[in-house]
């Protein structure tokens, strides 16, 4: 079967340095276009530092990277996560990038990447900003978009930012409506399923064991951003679109709280046919995955 095209939407981030770890070490699976900037965990310029940093790693210059939205819809500001260390990489050694951005904004990266290929396939894992603007920009969008797969939201569990909300939706929680009222079909891997996708040690001595500079860059990675998180939301994610079987899903009309406070960024799951209410699912969400199952997954992607 042929790899499955996808446009990469990320803030790394750790975790989503990872994912795009485990991303590229699947070419016979993954087809990784092009990769989409947002300010999340830290601020643009490190995020769009690191996208590079990562593909410089991996030799893989030809894929461009855009540079997208440096805040929220609705805040001046986003929220910074502490979790990655001041430079989003946990204070990786890898060298500063030399390979340019690719001209122009990441929204309309993304509406001129999916017209071009008629129908295009999202992973998103940072705040949804890019995605909602490209949205806005062009309505007809939804048309050219099979399907998104979404790292973001709490849906039958706790938030990490908010007791209510996942930090994603938390940023920008206007986005995050936005995309998901589009109609696109959306999968969406929230802290349901990542808070089960763990580093382990037994993991981290079998990446170590791997003597290639990516599979040391991920060592580091999972060594100093998993002692503060162990969960590998990102990464989930990209395992989602490699192995969908390793996964269990739920069908649910998914809205998402704008309320200021606590409550933004909230996921509201309506499962019941009371709570659906005559509406159709418009989310898969994602509530499980078998554990030792995607960390195998994980590590022979490094190999
Ligand atoms: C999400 O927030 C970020 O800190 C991670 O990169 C991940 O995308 C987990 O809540
Ligand atoms: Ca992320």
């Amino acid at each position: 079967m042929a790899a499955l095209r996808f446009l990469y939407d990320c803030d790394p981030g750790a975790d989503d340095a990872l994912a795009m770890l485990l991303a590229l070490g699947r070419p016979d699976a993954l087809d990784m276009i092009a990769v989409t900037c947002v300010a999340g965990n830290v601020g643009l310029e490190p995020v769009v530092n690191n996208a590079r940093r990562i593909l410089e790693l991996c030799g893989r210059q030809d894929i461009p990277v855009y540079s997208g939205a440096a805040r929220p819809i609705m805040a001046s500001r986003g929220r910074l996560s502490i979790m990655h260390g001041s430079d989003g990489l946990a204070g990786s050694t890898l060298p500063k990038p030399t390979m340019p951005l690719a001209d122009g904004h990441a929204a309309n990266a993304v509406s001129r990447i999916a017209r071009s290929e008629g129908k295009l396939h999202i992973c998103a894992t940072g705040p949804l900003t890019n995605l909602a603007l490209a949205l806005l920009l062009d309505p007809d969008l939804p048309d050219f978009i099979s399907a998104i797969t979404i790292m973001g939201g709490a849906a039958f569990c706790p938030g990490n930012t908010t007791p209510l909300a996942e930090f994603n939706f938390a940023v920008d929680p206007h986005a995050a409506a936005i995309v998901f009222d589009s109609c696109i079909p959306i999968t969406m891997l929230g802290l349901d399923v990542t808070r089960q996708a763990t580093v382990t040690e037994d993991m981290i001595g079998q990446v170590q064991a791997i003597d290639n500079p990516v599979a040391r860059e991920a060592a580091h990675l999972l060594i100093n951003y998993g002692a503060k998180d162990p969960c590998l939301h990102d990464p989930a994610a990209i395992a989602w679109m490699l192995k969908p079987e390793m996964f269990d899903t739920k069908q649910a009309h998914v809205s998402i709280s704008t309320d200021s406070g606590p409550a933004a960024g909230q996921v509201i799951a309506a499962v019941s046919e009371r709570h659906l209410d005559g509406r159709s699912p418009n989310c898969a969400i994602v509530t499980g995955v078998d554990a030792e199952e995607f960390r195998r997954v994980f590590v022979d992607a490094l190999n």
